[in-house]
């Protein structure tokens, strides 16, 4: 019975959430002017798909790139990593659109959320970024795996 309880509650949370993402994606807040202050360094190839993304995954990449930087779990080093993975960790979604279907499944049921992942890691793969930061865009959404870092920035992106 307990297991149940905590189901139910597990899978509401999920639904509220998954209800906020929502409201986030139709009515998305985007502070343009530190749009382009996070993303000014990247190289043009890269501003140029980022460019193309919605405004509301600008403003969630935008959350979790402030969240990672006041993160207090993280050292300068892992900061500066996971800042960058902030910023182009769904950057497979200027390449690949899931349909609105498997975007209300996707409200109540666990799905996988894979192929912009994998399209994101094979562009970032392709233009040279490193291959920490390949591995771990192409996992983000995976949780069977040993990376302390990736677990944290699942944590930020999965709240932002
Ligand atoms: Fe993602
Ligand atoms: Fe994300």
């Amino acid at each position: 019975m307990a297991d149940c309880d905590n189901f139910i509650v597990w899978w509401l949370k999920r639904v509220a959430y998954r209800i906020w993402q929502f409201k986030q994606t139709v009515l998305p807040r985007l502070d343009r002017v530190a749009w382009h202050e996070a993303v000014s360094d990247l190289p043009p190839t890269v501003q140029a798909h980022l460019a193309s993304l919605k405004k509301s995954e600008k403003a969630h990449i935008l959350r979790v790139y402030r969240a990672v930087k006041a993160s207090r779990q993280i050292n300068d080093e892992e900061r500066r990593e996971l800042m960058q993975m902030a910023l182009l960790h769904d950057i497979g979604k200027a390449i690949i659109r899931s349909s609105v279907f498997m975007k209300v499944a996707r409200v109540f049921l666990p799905l996988g959320r894979n192929e912009h992942c994998i399209a994101g890691a094979r562009l970032l793969h392709r233009l040279g970024f490193e291959r920490a930061l390949v591995k771990r865009v192409l996992r983000h959404h995976t949780f069977d795996h040993g990376d302390r870092l990736l677990r944290i920035f699942q944590e930020i992106d999965d709240n932002s």
